[in-house]
This record gives C-alpha cells, structure tokens and sequence, in this order.
C-alpha cells in the first residue's frame, strides 16, 4: 500500500454537502489534491468500515447513505482520528437521489476516483413464494443502484484517466448460499457480472472495475438476517472457522482502490475464509 498521505489534524464538526465543502478542514499542501472516494451505505457496517480504512490510506472520503444523521455520525468519528470525511445523503435505490449526489460531488470536488458500491439489503423468502416487491427492491437498490452509481462516477473517473470501481456483491453471488436468496444471490451474481462488463469497455481508460464477495461478515445486517442456528451451520462450513470481520472486507477494498491493483480488473474476490473453494468440509 501507498504510505497514507498527510492527514488534517483538526477542523469543523462534518456537516453534509454541499455546506460541508465550504466548512472543509483546511488541506496541508501535499494533501492538497487528495483522492476522494464514494462509498455507498457508508453509515454502518463493512461500508463504514471501508470509509474508516480509505481515510486511514489518505483519501477524502465521502460517507454516502440514506440515513444522513448516521453517516454524518460517522464522518465525524472519521475526522476526528484526523481523516478528511464527509456526509452526503445518497439513496442508491432513487435514480433521481443518486444523479443530486452526484452533481453534488462534481461540482464540490471536480472529482470521484474511487466508487465502492457498498449498500445493499437483504431478505429471505422460500423460493416457491418470493414476493415481487421484495425481487423489484433488491433489484433496485443492489443491482440497479450499481449501475447509476457505477456511471455517474465512471464520468467523473474518465476526466483524469484514473479511477477505481469497486462493488460489494457476496459469496451469495457466487453460489448459492442455504435457502432463501432468490433475489439476493440472484443481485449479487448480477452485480458481478456487471463489473465485468465494466472492466471489459473502461480499463483501457485507467478504470478497473472489480467485486468482492464477501463470506459472513458480521454487522447490523446480519445481526438480523442470522438465526443462531443459521451462524452455526454457517461457521461450520467455513475453512477459517468464523464470520469475517468488516476492517478484513476494507483491506481488500483498499488493495482494490490503490495503485497497485491496476492490473486487476473485471474479478470477484472471495473474501470468505475459504467458505467458496471448500465444498463439502469434513467429507
Ligand atoms: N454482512 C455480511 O455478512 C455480508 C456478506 C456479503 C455481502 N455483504 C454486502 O455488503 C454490503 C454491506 O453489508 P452490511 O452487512 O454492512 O449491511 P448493513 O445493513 O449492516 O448496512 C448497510 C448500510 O447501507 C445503508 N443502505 C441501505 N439501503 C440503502 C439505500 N437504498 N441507499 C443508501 N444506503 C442504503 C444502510 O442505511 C446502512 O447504513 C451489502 O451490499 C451486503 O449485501 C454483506
């Protein structure tokens, strides 16, 4: 990894754009131009941690969410360990959301280098009984979401010939995970497909697209989605023996949105614990 780059010590309480740009923290001069990362659903879990772990690297972060008092919250907590943060409400499952957020970021910063497609939901429903408005919201938020978000930035990315999309789908994506996932798995396998379409027209402009795929991580989500004996039988069948912890997915976020991850480009990294290569364990 780069070595992180001069960080802020001090400045203002974060406040959300576009006042935020205006109440900035003043930038020494080599940070003068630092990079500046989006992360979608950036309040909570592996999103939050990724902002934490991309600041810690020396770019400005974007904290983008729904809920704008949780990413606020957030980006502060970033500031003050002296990283540049700020808050900014994006909802990936509004078009018209995500093209404000957008605009807002071009005209404040001029800039979006790196993209970590990070908010999504989940829910489990028997398959024979999926209920459409469920498939259409999952769809929505993490599979077209992806996209807008993905476009957006590629236009901003593509001004300097340099940019990183990073999106998390899941081991779900990749295959099947117990019952339930008609829509979830279904987005992810989708959201890794997309990077590779992406990666396949954008690389040869300094933009690499690539997925990570996560195995069980444990956060606000899963806290709900995982009966303790769905956790059982899941960390069962993990090589490592455990869930995963959320600074573990930012690592591999980090590698993605460096420098030396340019050859790389149109793949999905599991980042499991071994749970996708292994199969059947104990056979
Ligand atoms: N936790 C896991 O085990 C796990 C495993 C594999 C993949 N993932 C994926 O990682 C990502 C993050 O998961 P998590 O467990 O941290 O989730 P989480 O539910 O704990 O946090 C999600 C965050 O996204 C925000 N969000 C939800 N819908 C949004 C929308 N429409 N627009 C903007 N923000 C929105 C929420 O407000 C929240 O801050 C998701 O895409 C999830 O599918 C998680």
């Amino acid at each position: 990894m780069p070595s992180p780059r001069p960080r802020s010590k001090t400045g203002p309480a974060t406040k959300p754009l576009p006042s935020a740009a205006k109440s900035a923290a003043p930038l020494t001069s080599k940070a003068a131009s630092p990079r500046v990362a989006l992360i979608t659903g950036a309040a909570v879990g592996i999103g939050a941690a990724i902002a934490k772990r991309l600041a810690q690297d020396g770019l400005h972060v974007i904290v983008s969410d729904r809920d704008l008092k949780a990413a606020t919250k957030t980006a502060n907590a970033i500031q003050k360990t002296g990283g540049l943060a700020t808050p900014l409400e994006l909802d990936v499952g509004s078009a018209e959301s995500i093209a404000a957020a957008f605009a807002q970021v071009g005209k404040t910063f001029k800039r979006c280098d790196v993209l970590v497609n990070n908010a999504g939901i989940a829910k489990t429903y028997p398959f024979i009984d999926f209920p459409l408005d469920n498939w259409n919201a999952t769809m929505n938020i993490n599979l077209t979401g992806t996209l807008l978000c993905s476009q957006h930035a590629a236009r901003l990315m593509r001004k300097r010939r340099w940019g990183r999309i990073i999106s998390i789908a899941s081991v779900a994506g990749m295959r099947a995970v117990g019952s339930g996932r008609t829509a979830y798995g279904t987005s992810k396998a989708a959201v890794i497909g997309l990077m590779r379409q992406i990666a396949a027209e954008l690389t040869v402009e300094g933009i690499t697209a690539n997925a990570i795929a996560p195995g069980p991580v444990d956060t606000p989500l899963t806290q709900v989605l995982h009966s303790p004996a769905f956790r059982k039988a899941y960390t069962a069948a993990i090589p490592a023996g455990r869930y995963g912890l959320t600074t573990e997915i930012a690592a591999m976020a980090a590698f993605l949105a460096s420098d030396q991850a340019a050859y790389v480009s149109g793949a999905a990294i599991p980042v499991d614990g071994g749970f996708y290569a292994a199969g059947a364990r104990g056979v």
